[in-house]
């Protein structure tokens, strides 16, 4: 049976940046509260859509895998903030890069969704009936942010990471996941109004919701415990876990799931100070700049941990290959912005106001 091996990798972050310092004029918060409730800094905030952050990534992933987008099978786009309902952004996307041979489809697990939709792809690939995939995770979460409420506000933010995932005969790749749901907590992390429930209104308004104490909670348990059982499952030690790579929502749930799991901090990749929780996107955007600061070595063992709206968690052991570097990289960039991250901002603010 074929091994899934991730040979490409590469992101997309929006120019437009919002710091915590502009959130103090949009929200009643603190750049001290969000950094030592949070650890987020700033945030990026999208002028383009999902689809455009996740073509561009999957350009980038493309070009670092030496391949072209004729030749992926599989195009998965892990969202739960696509352009449209219909159709997916995964066709959006596939249209975007030129994907002509690719089944394409979006994935929401919230969070987890890069995970799962690393799992989907492993299996397809697995089963010899896809060759060669392309797994995005995409978000352009600010559209349902609401700034009268400062303990959703300040957290997410938009982007896109991506992977080609390829079968190969070679050893190592993803050696396991684990995918789990309790749909039971589902009200804990939600948006309203952002489906068909109810009645058509012209007054629907869709925002994020949450109970953030719960979802914490939830969180540290459910990405450690993952995390231990795909361990077990790929028969490897917690010693011989070189990166963790955790789903970027919250320096303290990340700190705790390291202590949970008596993994030291020098192993765990950060990046959320930068970007925020960008949900499905944080994982291979964490991935790729893991890359590109040298933090991944040939023959690491990876363990990517995510959790989620739903609430859903996932995790994956991972043996990277030999090589770390792109065999070629790309030119794609978004068009050019012409506001800032708070300019980006006004719509929402006409919508819902200002918290201060
Ligand atoms: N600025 C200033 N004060 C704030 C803010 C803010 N932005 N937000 C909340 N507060 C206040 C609260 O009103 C509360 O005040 P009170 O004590 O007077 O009532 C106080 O700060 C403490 O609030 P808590 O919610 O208890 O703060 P906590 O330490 O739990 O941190 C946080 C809140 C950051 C949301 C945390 O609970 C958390 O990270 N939870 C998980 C969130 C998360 O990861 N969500 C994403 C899930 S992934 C996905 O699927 C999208």
């Amino acid at each position: 049976m074929p091994a899934s091996l991730i040979t490409g990798w590469g992101k997309c972050l929006p120019p437009a940046v919002l710091s915590n310092a502009d959130l103090e004029g949009l929200t009643d918060t603190s750049d001290e509260w969000i950094t030592t409730r949070s650890g987020i800094k700033e945030r990026r905030i999208s002028h383009v859509e999902t689809s455009d952050l996740a073509a561009v990534a999957a350009r980038h992933a493309l070009a670092a895998a030496g391949r072209g987008a004729e030749e992926i099978d599989l195009l998965l786009v892990a969202t739960c903030t696509p352009d449209r309902l219909v159709p997916a952004a995964a066709a959006l996307v596939q249209q975007k890069i030129g994907a002509a041979r690719a089944a394409a489809m979006d994935l929401n697990a919230a969070c987890s969704g890069f995970l799962y939709g690393l799992a989907v792809a492993d299996q397809m690939i697995r089963a010899g009936s896809v060759r060669r995939a392309l797994v995005i995770g995409a978000e352009k979460l600010h559209f349902f942010l609401d700034f009268t409420d400062r303990a959703t506000s300040v957290l997410f933010g938009d982007g896109a990471g991506a992977v080609v995932v390829e079968a190969s005969e070679e050893a190592g790749g993803l050696l396991a996941f684990e995918l789990g749901a309790d749909g039971t907590a589902a009200e804990i992390l939600c948006i309203p109004g952002s489906g068909t429930e109810g009645e058509p209104s012209r007054e629907r308004r869709s925002r994020v919701q949450m109970e953030g104490p719960a979802v914490f909670r939830r969180a540290v348990e459910a990405m450690g415990d993952a995390s231990l059982r795909v361990l077990e499952k790929a028969g490897v030690s917690l010693e011989e876990v070189d990166l963790l790579i955790p789903h970027q929502a919250n320096l303290r749930i990340i700190e705790a799931t390291a202590r949970r799991l008596g993994l030291d901090g020098s192993k765990v990749m950060l990046n959320l100070a930068d970007y925020g929780n960008t949900s499905a996107a944080s994982i291979p955007i964490a991935l790729a700049e893991a890359l590109e600061q040298g933090k991944v070595r040939p023959g690491a063992l990876v363990v990517f941990a995510a959790f989620g709206g739903g609430l859903t968690w996932a995790a994956a052991a991972y043996r990277w290959g030999a090589r770390v570097t792109p065999l070629a990289a790309s030119a794609a960039s978004l068009a050019p912005v012409g506001r800032s991250g708070r300019e980006l901002l006004e719509p929402n603010v006409l919508l819902y106001g200002k918290g201060v």
